[in-house]
């Protein structure tokens, strides 16, 4: 007996070193450990048949040999599972060196740059700012503006016109083709005095090139007060190109019509470019164009409900699409509203 449990040990042991898997092992662990068939089971179910003089020997002796199989099984296993970890994490494992993706972080659009700075400007001045609807009636893009039906100053601006239902109290419905209509809609709103600007999109009907679009930005101002003159309005305009450009700009005004004041007339600034002197920037005249005003006209001031007697104020209009090309240098309009990436990164 003593021999077949060496026997049975060397040979468990021997067995055990061919295994390389785990399901093998399974299989060789029943064969000596099952509880049903397993050889050292079968061995410690017949200790009860031996002689009561052999028990004390041969069955510590069998517990022996046991346990040392059990724990040969066992550690096998172990090894197997502690591959098997290895392997896994192997798979699992990431290199915390290695740089993360880079998310694109979005930014502001340079015409909206641009707004933000102008609003920012005017509100230190005690300008409100103030909104009014993209589509927007005949009236209050003509007639209420001192644009009567028929006038040839349509003509100026050919428009689009929406096939939906009139505006039973204002006429046809239009792409407002200027910022100025929201002029009328506060003064109604809020009488006088007054001091707004009305940054917006405007819509007119061209045909697209390097200078033109038929989707632009525009800035309109109003003032309505006691004792207003152009002079206010050139001080005002002065100190408001000098802080956006954070150097000393010079203005000057021109004669212009425009229907909405009178008198009316065009403001240009000193070329930031070339000081004054000439360049192709400013066609060498020293300077740059930049927006239509005047006194608000007397049927104005009427359509919006101000008491022309007491009240006068001026208005003007320029292109924010235009002020942020000249700011950036900019020689596409196209380029502004395209959506490619690439341009807009570089602001
Ligand atoms: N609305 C004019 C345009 O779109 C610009 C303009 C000119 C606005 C004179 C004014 C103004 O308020 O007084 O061309």
């Amino acid at each position: 007996m003593e021999q077949t449990l060496k026997n049975l040990e060397a040979q468990a042991l021997k067995d055990l070193e061919k295994v390389t898997s785990m399901p093998e092992l399974e299989t060789l662990e029943l064969q000596y450990l099952g509880r049903k068939d397993g050889s050292v089971t079968n061995i410690m179910k017949s200790l009860k048949d031996l002689p009561a003089s052999q028990k004390p020997i041969i069955g510590p002796l069998a517990n022996k040999t046991k346990t040392i199989i059990e724990y040969a099984f066992e550690n096998k296993r172990k090894s197997f599972e502690e591959a098997d970890l290895t392997k896994q994490l192997s798979k699992e494992f990431f290199d915390t060196t290695i740089p993360s993706k880079i998310r694109e972080i979005g930014h502001i659009h340079p015409l909206s740059q641009v707004q933000e700075e102008v609003e920012r400007i005017f509100s230190q001045m005690g300008f409100s700012i103030m909104d009014g609807p993209e589509v927007e009636s005949e009236y209050y893009n003509f007639e209420s503006l001192n644009v009567p039906k028929d006038h040839p100053a349509r003509d100026m601006q050919d428009t689009f016109f929406i096939q939906e239902k009139d505006d039973p109290k204002h006429g046809r419905m239009v792409l407002r083709t200027q910022t100025s209509p929201v002029q009328v809609r506060t003064m109604e709103k809020y009488g006088a005095p007054l001091r707004v600007i009305v940054p917006g999109r405007t819509f007119r009907y061209e045909a697209t090139d390097a200078s033109h679009d038929t989707t632009f930005y525009q800035v309109e101002g109003l003032l309505i007060d006691k004792d207003i003159s152009l002079a206010h309005l050139k001080g005002i305009m002065k100190e408001f190109l000098s802080r956006l450009f954070g150097k000393d700009v010079v203005v000057r005004f021109r004669p212009g019509y425009f229907p909405f004041v009178e008198p009316g007339l065009e403001l240009d600034f000193s070329c930031l470019l070339c000081d004054g002197k000439g360049c192709r920037v400013c066609k060498h005249s020293g300077w740059v164009e930049f927006m239509g005003a005047g006194m608000v006209h007397e049927n104005v001031l009427k359509a919006g409900g101000v008491d022309s007697k007491i009240y006068q104020g001026w208005a003007f209009g320029f292109g924010l699409t235009r002020l942020v090309m000249m700011k950036y240098k900019i020689d596409d309009i196209r380029l502004l509203l395209g959506g490619d990436l690439r341009f807009n990164k570089q602001f």
